[in-house]
Order: structure tokens, then C-alpha cells, then sequence
């Protein structure tokens, strides 16, 4: 089952998504222009999916639910137009991205102003829900430097992989579920059970991402192959096949990350080769086993079972990634 039919399956009040930048609608259109380009090319609202199923689990006013789904989203686009434009992406979702159509400044602007619409939408739903998310911001921005700071550094650490996309994607997806459980009156034991299976939701859909990034061509991806070798990000298969490979694969990767317009085809050549190492199998079966662990959260709260379909639906079978192995 894929994500889209997951999220129809939940009938969405029409309510929930609503019109958040409804305010914007008279304003110069430098800002329209690239917000509404950015809401018609939106992604998998997997963010508001689990701010929605959470709430499920209680009992919530419709108004309240709609805000913290559309405030959510926001910031999820805020974060993603500032991340393209700190990595000078091109593609996002198989759109040209605002930083390359309208240039850096806007981007960076639009980004602020998204940021700023997120806190208008969340403020009337209290302290707690604004102290979860303020705090998720916090660990993204950290995050986010932090993988700078590790940026083309071959000695990174599964540890310090671990630690970055804890903060820059887990602590999201767990914020979202814990402000649904907020919505939904929750008890504290819930809100708890959900923080875990958020962080580990998070973390399987993180590596997940990772892994695919040097899986075969995915056009459904909507970004090419190969961006975080190109880009010089360190994710976890780099990782594992830096801990494998001989001297001199290591010595290529190093004269690669020195280059700074590497040519296309040695990034395609090496992704092949970290395909072939085998290193596919065992990050598949990491984001399998976050996959279990979130499950086993779910069941300590109430069944909802569109949060079993979107476990399911996250389950990497490396034999699709790696034919070959
Ligand atoms: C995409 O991940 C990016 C993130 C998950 C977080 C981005 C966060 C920031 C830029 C800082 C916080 C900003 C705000 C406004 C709160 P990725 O780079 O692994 O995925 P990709 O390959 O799709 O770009
Ligand atoms: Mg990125």
C-alpha cells in the first residue's frame, strides 16, 4: 500500500489541512508566487498524518487538530527550503526547488516567513504543545550544523550519524505524534509511548531515506540518485562500506570529496559499487528493526490501524535495492 492511499484511508476532515496561509493571500506576490508553488508541489504529508492518527487515540476539538496538522506542515516545508538551499539542491520532489527558481535569498526568506506562519497557527493551542515543537526545532537547527560540521569527513562515526538524524528528523516525527496525543487529551503515559514511537518511526524512516538515496533509479523519489555522495553527506551506507572497503576505494572517495564538481559518472560508479558490498542488506535491516521497535510501542496504546499500515508500508526488502546480492 503506498503512502497516498494510507492517507486517503484516513478521511480527512476537510477542516484538517484547510487553508494555513489563508493571511498571505493579499500579499506581494514575491511571497505568494513561491509559497503557493511550494503548497501545489507538497509532499507525502506524512508529518500531518501522524499529528492526525495520534489524535485519534483521544478524544479532540476540530479546530485545535486542523492548526497543529497545518502547523506542522509548515514548519516541515520551512525546514525543507532552507535545507535546499544550505545544500544548493536543484530537485525536490521531482520540482525545481525555490532556491534555484527565485535565487537564495528568497528561499531563505520564504523559509522565515513559513517559520513564522507555523507559530502564529500553534500559539492558541497552549504551552505544551509550543514547548514539543519549539524544542524539535532546536535539536533540527543543532542537528543540521552538526552534519555540516561532519560534511566529507570519512571518519564519521555510526554514533555521530545516529546523533544527527535523531535531531534533524526522529525529533520531528516524534513531536508530531506527541502533539496529537496533546490534541487528543492524552494521559502521560501515552504521550510517552508515543514520544518512543515517534523517535523510532523517525529513525527508520530516516536511514530508510538514506539507504535509497543509493538504491537503483526510484522515480518516484523525485530527486536523483546519489545526492548525498555528491553533495558529501556521510550517511550510514558510506559508513558501513568506508568500515569494509580497501585502502584505495578510500582514496578514491577522498579524492571525490575533494573535487568540487565530481563527474557524474564516478558518483554513479561508486554508488554501484557500495550497492554491490552488500551494505544495503544490513541498513535495510536497521530501518526493520526501528520498524519493530515502533511497533511494539503501538501496542501499549490505543489500535489505530493506519499507524500499523504506515510500519508496514516503511519495511525495506533489500532484494529491491541490491538485485544483484
Ligand atoms: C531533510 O533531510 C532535512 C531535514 C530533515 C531537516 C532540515 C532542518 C533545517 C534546515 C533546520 C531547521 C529549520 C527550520 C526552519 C526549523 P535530508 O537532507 O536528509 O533529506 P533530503 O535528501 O530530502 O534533502
Ligand atoms: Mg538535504
Amino acid at each position: 500500500m503506498e503512502l497516498d492511499s494510507i492517507s486517503s484511508n484516513m478521511k480527512w476532515e476537510t477542516a484538517v489541512l484547510g487553508d494555513p496561509l489563508a493571511p498571505m493571500r493579499n500579499r506581494h506576490s514575491v511571497l505568494t508566487e513561491p509559497v503557493s508553488y511550494l503548497l501545489e508541489t507538497g509532499g507525502k504529508k506524512l508529518r500531518a498524518l501522524l499529528v492526525y492518527a495520534s489524535a485519534q487515540m483521544g478524544s479532540y476539538r476540530d479546530n485545535d487538530l486542523a492548526r497543529a496538522v497545518a502547523a506542522v506542515e509548515t514548519l516541515h516545508l520551512a525546514s525543507l527550503v532552507h535545507d535546499d538551499l544550505l545544500d544548493n539542491s536543484h530537485l525536490r520532489r521531482g520540482f525545481t526547488t525555490v532556491n534555484h527558481r527565485w535565487g537564495s535569498g528568497t528561499a531563505l526568506l520564504v523559509g522565515d516567513f513559513l517559520y513564522a506562519r507555523c507559530f502564529a497557527l500553534l500559539q492558541p493551542l497552549g504551552e505544551q504543545v509550543m514547548t514539543v515543537l519549539l524544542d524539535t526545532i532546536v535539536d533540527m537547527v543543532e542537528a543540521e550544523l552538526k552534519q555540516l560540521t561532519y560534511q566529507k569527513n570519512l571518519h564519521t562515526e555510526y554514533q555521530d550519524y545516529l546523533a544527527i538524524i535523531k535531531g534533524k528528523t526522529a525529533s520531528f516525527i516524534s513531536a508530531c505524534c506527541q502533539i496529537g496525543g496533546l490534541i487528543g487529551g492524552l494521559p502521560p503515559p501515552s504521550i510517552s509511548w508515543l514520544n518512543r514511537f515517534g523517535y523510532n518511526l523517525g529513525l527508520a524512516y530516516q536511514i530508510r531515506d538514506d539507504t535509497m538515496d543509493y538504491a537503483l533509479t526510484d522515480s518516484s523519489r523525485g530527486k536523483p540518485t546519489g545526492s548525498d555522495l555528491r553533495q558529501g553527506t556521510v550517511t550510514l551506507p558510506l559508513i558501513l562500506y568506508l568500515q569494509k572497503c580497501s585502502p584505495d576505494a578510500r582514496a578514491e572517495i577522498d579524492s571525490l570529496f575533494r573535487s568540487n564538481s565530481p563527474p557524474p559518472g564516478q558518483i554513479n560508479q561508486l554508488c554501484s559499487r557500495i550497492r554491490d558490498s552488500g551494505v544495503l542488506t544490513d541498513c535495510s535491516q536497521l530501518v526493520n528493526d526501528y520498524l519493530d521497535q515502533a511497533a511494539e510501542c503501538l501496542e501499549s496504546l490505543p489500535i489505530i490501524p493506519v499507524l500499523y499500515q504506515l510500519v508496514d508500508y516503511l519495511r525495506l526488502d533489500s532484494s529491491s535495492l541490491t538485485p544483484n546480492n
